[in-house]
């Protein structure tokens, strides 16, 4: 077995619904490069493969400036999957992602995202005529069951079936939600059964979750990083082996993304509610900040906001070794 160091591992940055949007990108690339790709969150075309403006706006390459781009779409039938594909193509794109893994109870219940996991019959012949109809390139994002990742028998035989560009495997069943512990013995297991590559995406947090990852799985050379990138924005540099990020690394980073937020012209509610979503995770670099975090969390005001961030960053205790723990921030 030859060994991929992890300064060569191609990493990817997941797709985050309401987190990783253009701004986020483009910034996140500029100050914390080193992401092979990042992919859009969810884009979800009507049947007739038109697409709503705020989507569009999250594809344009001038909003996109610097960053390898792979958009996402959420869609159970070949002709609006086919017809957005054409789409994206003229937007100059030539690879496409298809979610197989959104939990959401709405998304589930019209059978898209994790909810086509639920008609392995309708997959194969949905994935049948989309590969035969366009020759854009596909990669699947999926979850490896629906109740169960011992599903994942079967999917993988299906999937195995199609010229995918790349197959991402959420190792956890669509009823895991997100705090299911993933299932490592599970992907192991799938991981060679395919003759296109493979990425490991679950609860990447840390370096030493990577080197768990890489001592389970040997040959593994891809991964997605999620929620663990949101939380700590060098998390990439960490994962390839350089520096813990630095306090004043984040908060540089904040106040860029905060000011890119306010500069397009959203209202500072809006901004403010944006950078919420973001503390969430990146609160879990701090130790003992419950009250700090509470204050920030409160205010809808952009300078009590403001003051709280600062102050955060002046008495909270910052620990570049902390990292996400998966959950809501405990102190
Ligand atoms: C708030 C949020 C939004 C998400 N939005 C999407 C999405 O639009 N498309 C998608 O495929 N996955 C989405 N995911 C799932 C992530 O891409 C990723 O698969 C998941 O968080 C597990 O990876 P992690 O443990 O590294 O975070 C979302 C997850 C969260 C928490």
């Amino acid at each position: 077995m030859i060994w991929t160091s992890a300064e060569e591992m191609r990493i990817f940055i997941a797709p985050l619904e309401g987190i990783t949007f253009c701004e986020y990108r483009r910034l996140h690339n500029r100050m914390f490069p080193g992401a092979d790709a990042y992919f859009t969150p969810f884009i979800a075309p009507d049947t007739k493969g038109n697409f709503r403006e705020k989507y569009l706006r999250e594809l344009l390459p001038d909003n996109n400036e610097g960053v390898k781009l792979i958009p996402q779409l959420l869609v159970n039938a070949p002709e609006p999957f086919l017809l957005t594909a054409e789409k994206l193509r003229d937007l100059g794109y030539n690879e496409v992602d298809l979610n197989i893994g959104c939990p959401s109870g709405t998304v589930f219940a019209k059978h898209k995202g994790a909810g086509m996991l639920t008609d392995l019959k309708e997959l194969n012949s949905f994935l049948g005529r989309i590969f035969s109809k366009t020759d854009i390139a596909i990669s699947i994002k999926t979850r490896m069951g629906v109740s169960d990742t011992a599903e994942f028998a079967k999917i993988a035989g299906i999937y195995a079936k199609y010229p995918l560009k790349e197959l991402i495997i959420h190792a956890r069943s669509r009823d895991g939600f997100y705090d299911s512990a993933p299932d490592l013995d599970g992907f192991a297991a799938a991981f060679g059964r395919f003759p296109f590559p493979v990425c490991y995406n679950g609860n990447i947090f840390s370096k030493k979750d990577l080197d768990i990852l890489r001592e389970r799985v040997p040959g593994i050379e891809n991964v997605m990083v999620g929620r663990g990138v949101i939380a700590d924005p060098a998390l990439i540099r960490t994962l390839r082996g350089g520096e813990n990020l630095r306090a004043e690394e984040l908060r540089q980073f904040h106040d860029a993304l905060l000011d890119a937020l306010l500069g397009k012209g959203l209202a500072p509610e809006h901004a403010l509610s944006h950078m919420k979503e973001l503390w969430y995770y990146m609160i879990h670099k701090f130790t003992d900040a419950g009250v700090l975090y509470k204050r920030l969390n409160k205010t809808t005001r952009l300078n009590l906001y403001r003051s709280a961030v600062s102050e955060l960053f002046s008495s909270g205790k910052f620990d570049p070794d902390r990292c996400f723990s998966g959950g809501k921030y405990q102190g």
